[in-house]
């Protein structure tokens, strides 16, 4: 990839849209993926910095995997009814070149309830908050290398099956999947409620 096709971070903010019609002919190296989940890992901020984010990268195979369960585990909840659009839209995330699972480890937060009994209820929000940011940086620094992704939630259908295929511990916990790969068509037109209706800004 030429450096003129790299974007910065600030663009990628403003850039970064769900894409569904994904390839798998990625502009950069697997390896450049795998970089940035290892940054957004590092760099994400958790509440207490527990730290309780836990990613797995799905390469082509692997990948296709996932899929398949979620395609067999959708069939079995459908049953006799129309199954075209959602076959549709798996297809769609199967010809991705991998996805990013997000998962958030059930111990860590078990532990800091344990450990400040006065947050107990809320260290599982919390939780989901930290995975949030972190499908977010994901989400974004994908956008810097020209890599698209969009956002699903499988979950819970899939965690058992998806548990066994990849040797996943029993106390990680499914939050969302995002598969990624080259755009194949941007996104559509999005539309924007005003910014001043949404926000106040005060002693300015
Ligand atoms: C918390 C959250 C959950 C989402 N869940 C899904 C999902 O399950 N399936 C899906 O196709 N898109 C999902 N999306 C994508 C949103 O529909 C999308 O971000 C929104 O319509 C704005 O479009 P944009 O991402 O192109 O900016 C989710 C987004 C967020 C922030």
């Amino acid at each position: 990839m030429s450096k003129e096709s790299l974007v910065t971070l600030q663009q990628a903010f403003d850039e970064r849209r769900s894409i569904y019609a994904l390839g798998n002919e990625l502009p950069v190296a697997p390896q450049a993926i795998v970089n940035i989940a290892e940054r957004v890992l590092l760099h994400t901020p958790s509440s207490f910095n527990s730290q309780s984010s836990r990613l797995v990268v799905l390469f082509g195979a692997e990948h296709q995997k996932l899929w398949d369960i979620a395609e067999e585990k959708l069939r079995q909840a459908v049953g006799d009814g129309d199954f075209s659009g959602s076959k549709q839209k798996l297809d769609g995330f199967r010809a991705a070149a991998g996805t990013v699972l997000f998962y958030e480890d059930k111990n860590v937060t078990k532990s800091l309830q344990q450990q400040f009994a006065l947050y107990a209820d809320k260290f599982p929000v919390w939780a989901q908050q930290t995975s949030a940011m972190h499908q977010y940086a994901m989400w974004t620094e994908l956008r810097t290398l020209n890599v698209g992704a969009n956002l699903q939630h499988y979950n819970p259908l899939v965690d058992e099956d998806v548990a066994k295929a990849f040797s996943i511990p029993d106390s990680w916990e499914l939050v969302a999947q995002m598969p990624f790969g080259n755009i194949v068509e941007p996104a559509g037109k999005k539309t924007y409620q005003p910014v001043n209706e949404r926000m106040k800004v005060l002693g300015l």
